[in-house]
């Protein structure tokens, strides 16, 4: 029996600050006993909710399952160990595999050294058992192990989500400051949006924030448009059973309202892309996406404002934007009547201009940049 089997439980790889958010959905979907650790949450799971999670979780980046934990000093007892893993019951000689590590604090210092090790070890025990030997594919393998070695101790894990989640399968073209789907999807969350509500974004890019909105609104679970899981491998996998969640999800869709969702950035070419993006998920064009300049629109009012205005920082401007920011507080104030917004600041330098009272902020970064989320109810 493997760890996982075992114990019953996982590891949710999660941003540090939304964690908080990342775990109520988790237990939402299922989870239980759920438990804080270092970039991500443990949990205990059923094949049942292991399956509902990696279909539905919009926050969390990938599920680990543990097959074992060991201690660990050096590369070639990780080998070892890895050769006296039944291999067999995860993949076969045709099929392709991909291993990937993070080290922290061990003998074994270089991460891509610790997956090479592991993936050799896989390779020659396929090789001595059968004389072939499964290939590597990094982009879209079949198996995607990870190993995590800390403090010498070290655990091989199968990626049950196979990839992380974030790749939701709509994103066909990128603009210049795109921001990540699981850091729009946990705006919206904490927006509280009830899906009822208009929801806009004037600085739409991509249209990132437009299409996890939709897809919250619509029960869209986030990984529809993937192919294949990760737990499709596990020995245990159930197959009847994933069929009838995926077929409860499914049937659980719902239409949203034409204008419900809406956008606009001043980029013309910016514009194409949220509309080609969105085309994907909403091929009935439920989302409405033009080109604007936020200045020129003459009211948003009883509305849901979600936006990530133009920073800087990314975008390589030396240009201040303080006046920009002023502005934008302006108009919040003077044409955003009975709206709340939830602005999303990529350097927070620029919160003190908006010149309004927040009534929430959050923590949020995305990627390197130490971002703010702050909301702001207009009267
Ligand atoms: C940080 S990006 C938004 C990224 C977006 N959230 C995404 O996921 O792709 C800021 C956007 O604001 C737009 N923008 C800048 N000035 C604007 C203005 N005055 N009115 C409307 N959009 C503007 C830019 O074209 C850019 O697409």
């Amino acid at each position: 029996m493997y760890e996982y089997q075992k114990s019953g439980r996982y590891f949710a790889q999660v941003a540090d600050d939304i964690k908080d958010i990342a775990e109520a959905e988790l237990l939402e979907l299922g989870a239980e006993e759920t438990s804080h650790s270092y970039r991500g949450i443990y949990f205990n799971a059923g094949p049942e909710s292991l399956y509902r999670i990696n279909l539905h979780s919009r926050l969390i980046n990938r599920v680990l399952a543990p097959l074992k934990t060991f201690d660990c000093h050096s590369d070639n007892y990780l080998y070892q160990v890895g050769q006296q893993i039944h291999w067999e019951d995860f993949l076969n000689q045709e099929q392709t595999l991909a291993v990937f590590a993070s080290v922290t604090q061990s003998n074994i210092n270089h991460s891509k050294f610790a997956a090479l090790r592991l993936k050799d070890a896989i390779v020659d025990y396929f090789r001595e058992r059968d004389g072939k030997r499964p290939s590597i594919d990094t982009r879209t393998p079949d198996l995607w192990l990870n190993v995590y070695i800390e403090k010498n101790v070290a655990t091989i894990s199968v990626d049950t989500s196979g990839g992380s989640l974030h790749r939701r399968g709509y994103r066909m073209e990128t603009t210049q400051a795109p921001m990540s789907e699981t850091l729009a999807a946990s705006i919206i969350r904490y927006a509280e949006w009830d899906g009822q509500t208009p929801l806009y974004d004037p600085f739409c890019g991509s249209g990132t924030l437009l299409c996890e909105a939709y897809l919250a609104a619509t029960k869209t679970p986030s990984a529809h448009r993937r192919s294949k899981f990760g737990f499709e491998r596990l020995p245990d996998f159930d197959a009847v059973l994933w069929a009838k969640i995926k077929k409860a999800a499914f049937n659980k869709i719902q239409p949203v309202s034409k204008n419900l969702i809406q956008g606009s950035d001043i980029d013309s070419k910016v514009v194409a892309t949220a509309q080609k993006n969105s085309a994907v998920i909403d091929p009935t064009t439920q989302i409405k996406i033009t080109q604007k300049d936020i200045f020129e629109i003459e009211r948003i009012e009883d509305t849901t404002i979600v936006c990530n205005p133009p920073y800087g920082i990314r975008m390589q401007q030396k240009k201040d934007l303080g006046d920009f920011y002023k502005n934008l507080g302006d108009f919040l104030k003077q044409r955003c009547t009975n709206s709340t917004a939830f602005i999303y600041f990529g350097d927070r330098k620029y919160i003190k201009h908006i010149g309004l009272k927040s009534s929430n902020k959050w923590i949020l970064s995305n990627g390197e940049l130490d971002g703010r989320l702050v909301k702001y109810v207009m009267y």
